[in-house]
């Protein structure tokens, strides 16, 4: 929709449209008050990024996210961090590379082609909510890197997740909503993947939720189960 109306990643076209944009935010936003941008590298290929950079940068924005891929190639690996490369050596302003980073090693690979230190996650972080602690760990030189967050812990952020479901969706669609965020940390957590594989027929928030509590404890079973 925000596509097709000439909005989101279709303005990657439109280099000096970018700019009076960029320019007309920077504006109408106090001096005190940093304007960021986020752009992907172009619609249907990448020719137009680095003057897409360009152009928020020279209208005033004062960091750069890069997601490394174009429209075209939506969500499908890889991520071309390469080309975030290449924009950061052709604007002066900090650039913040985003793409395909799910791991630690996906991090650092990504620090290395893009020369990004700062980076964006994204699915990663669905996957695993400790990826940005892991990274962290890592630049601090602690050596619990790589370890993953505890059941416990998990268990604790799968029940704020599930107050947030009961308050935002409607009672049919709670189990899928809570399926679907198993279905990703299934992929790092061999817990969530028992539960997955176990869970993944059942519908009915109320069996789902008391199922999951006896899994990861720390959702308190007995206050879950009861507002399911
Ligand atoms: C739950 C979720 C919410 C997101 N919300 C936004 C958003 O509000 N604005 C945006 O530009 N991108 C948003 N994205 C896209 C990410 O910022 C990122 O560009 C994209 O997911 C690619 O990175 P990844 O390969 O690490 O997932 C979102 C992604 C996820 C998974």
């Amino acid at each position: 929709m925000v596509n097709r109306h000439g909005g989101g990643a279709s303005l990657l076209d439109d280099p000096e449209l970018l700019h009076r944009i960029a320019a007309a935010v920077r504006r109408a936003v106090p001096a005190d008050q940093p304007v960021s941008a986020k752009m992907r590298l172009g619609t249907q290929d990448d020719g137009l990024a680095v003057a897409c950079a360009q152009a928020l940068a020279a209208g005033g924005v004062g960091e750069l996210v890069v997601h490394a891929r174009t429209k075209a190639q939506a969500y499908r690996p890889p991520a071309y961090w390469a080309r975030v490369a290449d924009i950061r050596e052709a604007v002066a302003v900090p650039v913040v590379a985003n793409g395909e980073i799910w791991s630690l090693a996906d991090a650092l690979r990504c620090r290395e082609v893009s020369g990004c230190d700062a980076l964006m996650l994204g699915r990663g972080m669905v996957a695993d909510p400790g990826l940005a602690l892991d990274i962290l760990a890592y630049d601090t030189g602690r050596n619990q890197a790589g370890r993953g967050l505890s059941a416990e812990t998990l268990g604790a952020l799968l029940r704020v997740f599930w107050l947030r479901v009961q308050e935002r969706v409607v009672p049919k669609y709670r189990a899928g909503r809570v399926k679907q965020w198993l279905n990703y940390l299934r992929k790092r957590y061999p817990l969530a993947e028992a539960a997955y594989a176990e869970l993944r027929a059942e519908n009915d928030a109320r069996l789902l939720m008391a199922r999951l509590c006896e899994v990861f404890p720390s959702m308190q079973a007995e206050s879950m189960a009861a507002t399911a």
